[in-house]
């Protein structure tokens, strides 16, 4: 089989329509607007209604990418969900599929909380370049509202629902420079969204679990200490395997956990401000979905153009971190 470059030829997103800002949230519960932005940056969040899914968002926002890609659903070879919140634990990439008439892909899942973008693009990319796929529809989508606890005020300030979406087509020449994706487990216990033990009794001598998730916990400080040292790391791995400086970088898309962290990452690789992209005012944290929901916003406002170099990188539960980097288009 003959080995082909990766192109990233489309992007799309899609956000639920309400909007909860910081003043309204701080009436439910003890904290301020001043508190938030000073902390994270955030002033707002998108928020899925309980009849909105996943697979809902995630689909109009992979519409949005094969249209800018100008690709026929019917040439999808291979549709990857990166999601933590699917409305199905048996996964949720199959009813994309359906909805956006893909019927000629193969679709799965992937979990890699807010690093799942990055582990999904990574993992697309072996697919085409070993010549099995052409054309890959890459979906980040998350409605982390469902599992978040309302009362906890140090983690429902944060996050926000959505979805992004990327097309990457199979090319001659290749437009993934570089990329490190890493995964340290001792650490899991900092940010969870974990099951629940419950048990139910089926005979005297056999119990079994009974399904359900407690809401999200998280260190908010290990988390930012992990991400402000492992970011630039991974980042400058990634910038070596791309043979390039981070003087060659147009642009730096972080994951939108907080922009204390964005900051303090640009400073670190000395990446003056104006080339670090930040929506996280307006959406939160919205996990997978955060770096392809960036991304899509400042191509479609011209910020980004066709052979920009862009760096993506992303962090999060497991914990995992890796960046990637790219030429866009
Ligand atoms: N409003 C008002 N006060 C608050 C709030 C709030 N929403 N939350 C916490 N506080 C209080 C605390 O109780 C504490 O009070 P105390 O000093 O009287 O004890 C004080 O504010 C300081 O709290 P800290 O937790 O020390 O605040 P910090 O400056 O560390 O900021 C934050 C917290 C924003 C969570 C920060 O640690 C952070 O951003 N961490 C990274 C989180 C992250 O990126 N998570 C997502 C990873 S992605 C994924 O995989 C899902």
């Amino acid at each position: 089989m003959q080995n082909l470059g990766v192109a990233i030829t489309g992007s799309g997103s899609a956000l639920p329509a309400n909007c909860l800002d910081n003043e309204t949230l701080s009436k439910l519960v003890d904290t301020s607007d001043e508190w938030i932005a000073s902390r994270t940056g955030i002033r707002q969040r998108r928020l899925a209604t309980s009849a909105q899914s996943v697979s809902e968002i995630a689909a109009m926002a992979a519409k949005g990418a094969i249209a800018m890609a100008r690709i026929n659903p019917l040439d999808v070879d291979l549709i990857i969900l990166a999601t933590s919140t699917a409305d199905d634990l048996f996964g949720s990439a199959c009813q994309i599929q359906t909805q956006i008439g893909a019927t000629n892909a193969v679709a799965f899942d992937l979990t890699a909380a807010c690093s799942g973008f990055v582990f999904g693009l990574v993992t697309a990319a072996q697919f085409i370049r070993t010549g099995v796929y052409q054309n890959v529809v890459l979906i980040g989508g998350d409605i982390l509202s469902r599992w978040v606890d309302w009362q906890d005020r140090s983690t429902c300030v944060l996050f926000g629902d959505g979805a992004g979406a990327v097309v990457m087509q199979a090319r001659e020449s290749d437009s993934l420079l570089g990329f490190e994706i890493k995964s340290n487990g001792t650490q899991n216990n900092c940010l969870n969204l974990s099951y629940s033990p419950e048990s139910q009794s089926l005979t005297p001598d056999i119990e079994v679990g009974k399904g359900n998730f407690k809401p999200i916990t998280m260190n908010g400080k290990e988390v930012y200490r992990f991400a402000v040292q492992r970011v630039p790391e991974v980042i400058d791995k990634a910038l070596f395997q791309a043979n390039i400086t981070t003087e060659q970088v147009d642009w730096l898309i972080l994951h939108q956990a907080n922009q204390r962290i964005l900051d303090a990452v640009a400073q670190r690789l000395n990446i003056p401000s104006h080339k670090v992209i930040s929506n996280l005012a307006n959406y939160g944290n919205t996990s997978a979905a955060s770096i392809p929901i960036a991304l899509d916003e400042a191509v479609r406002n011209g910020q980004i153009k066709t052979g920009d170099t862009v760096v993506v990188s992303g962090f999060g539960a497991g914990l995992t971190w890796g960046a990637a980097i790219f030429k866009w288009g």
